[in-house]
């Protein structure tokens, strides 16, 4: 604990020094967390991360979180230096879908809108119409459809079919899920429910079909939060990285949190319902980071210029 407080002044210091700024998700060590907190950052979800980022008059931005954030910051703010704690942190949707594979279904289908998510490479962004988050997938779909559009979504299969069940639009879905949410399981949380009959079920809309359905909540990261602390039930059922039950806990101290099974008999992987990409952040990494700049973000100024366009759009949206 003498190192961990160690590592944190070292940070703070490190920070004000480089007139730099902390930008964390929510799934991060609430370690992490906090300090963003504490010093004047950020911890959101990935469309905050943006946001806050692009619109943060730092010259540089250390964003912890996975590989497509810091991306994601750096083409906002090509002028700005983005670093990260660490540059192997991916996602398995933007593994998921290579953008030659990409590129080349979306040659297939010219008369649709395309439309990704954020959890995706630049290069991906960069042969996109939309870039969305979770937060703003729904919206923007909804948008498009009363225009009359039809849509190719990628990369994350549960989200997309979550979209186009809510909307009725035409979409057309990319074969790729989460390996952190496509593990929890319908029965798992059914048979938590019976023990905890007033408890509520908030899902993030990365995982599958029949746990969304069970969902009180279905949301973005933001909005799970927003809900555990608006719902008047005191105990949640959580279907998320359990990263979020720092900040789910900071916003209503008197609520209980469990998380939702990964196990079809109820039983809880315990490194199953956490991202371990987002695991790689951790405050020595980060220290270090901050002392030697060896990782970076660099983007190919081409890319950045192509992708920033629906990044923009995004945001521009969201507003
Ligand atoms: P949010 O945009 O909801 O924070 O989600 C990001 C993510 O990676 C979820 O797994
Ligand atoms: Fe990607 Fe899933 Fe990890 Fe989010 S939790 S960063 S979607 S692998």
């Amino acid at each position: 604990d003498a190192e961990k407080v160690e590592y944190r002044e070292q940070i703070k210091a490190l920070l004000k020094e480089q007139n730099a700024v902390l930008v964390a998700h929510y799934y991060t060590d609430p370690e992490i967390q906090s300090l963003a907190e504490e010093t004047g950052g950020c911890v959101s979800d990935s469309l905050e991360m943006a946001r806050f980022g692009k619109d943060h008059p730092a010259q540089t931005l250390i964003v912890a979180g996975v590989k497509f954030m810091g991306e994601t910051a750096k083409i906002l703010s090509p002028e700005k230096t983005v670093l990260m704690p660490t540059l192997e942190a991916t996602c398995s949707l933007d593994l998921g879908c290579p953008v030659d594979e990409f590129s080349a279904f979306c040659d297939q289908h010219p008369e649709r809108e395309v439309v990704v998510y954020a959890n995706t490479s630049a290069a991906v962004k960069a042969r996109a119409d939309w870039v969305v988050t979770s937060s703003i997938a729904l919206e923007l779909v909804e948008h498009l459809h009363n225009q009359g559009k039809k849509i190719i979504w990628a990369p994350d299969k549960h989200l997309g079919a979550y979209v186009q069940r809510e909307t009725g639009a035409d979409v057309l879905l990319w074969d790729s899920a989460c390996i952190v949410h496509d593990e929890f399981k319908a029965k798992g949380i059914e048979d938590l429910k019976k023990v905890h009959p007033d408890a509520a079920v908030l899902v993030h809309p990365e995982s599958p079909e029949a746990v969304v359905k069970l969902a009180d909540a279905v949301g973005s990261t933001s909005q799970l939060i927003n809900a555990a602390k608006n719902m008047p039930n005191d105990v949640f059922i959580v279907a998320t990285d359990r990263g979020i039950f720092y900040k789910m806990q900071q916003m209503a101290p008197h609520k209980r949190f469990l998380e939702a099974p990964t196990g079809g008999n109820g039983a809880t992987c315990r490194s199953c319902a956490h991202c371990p990409w987002m695991a790689m952040n951790a405050l020595d990494s980060l220290a270090l980071e901050l002392q030697q700049h060896s990782n970076e973000v660099h983007v190919d100024a081409a890319l950045i210029e192509q992708a920033m366009v629906p990044l923009n759009r995004m945001l521009a949206f969201a507003e």
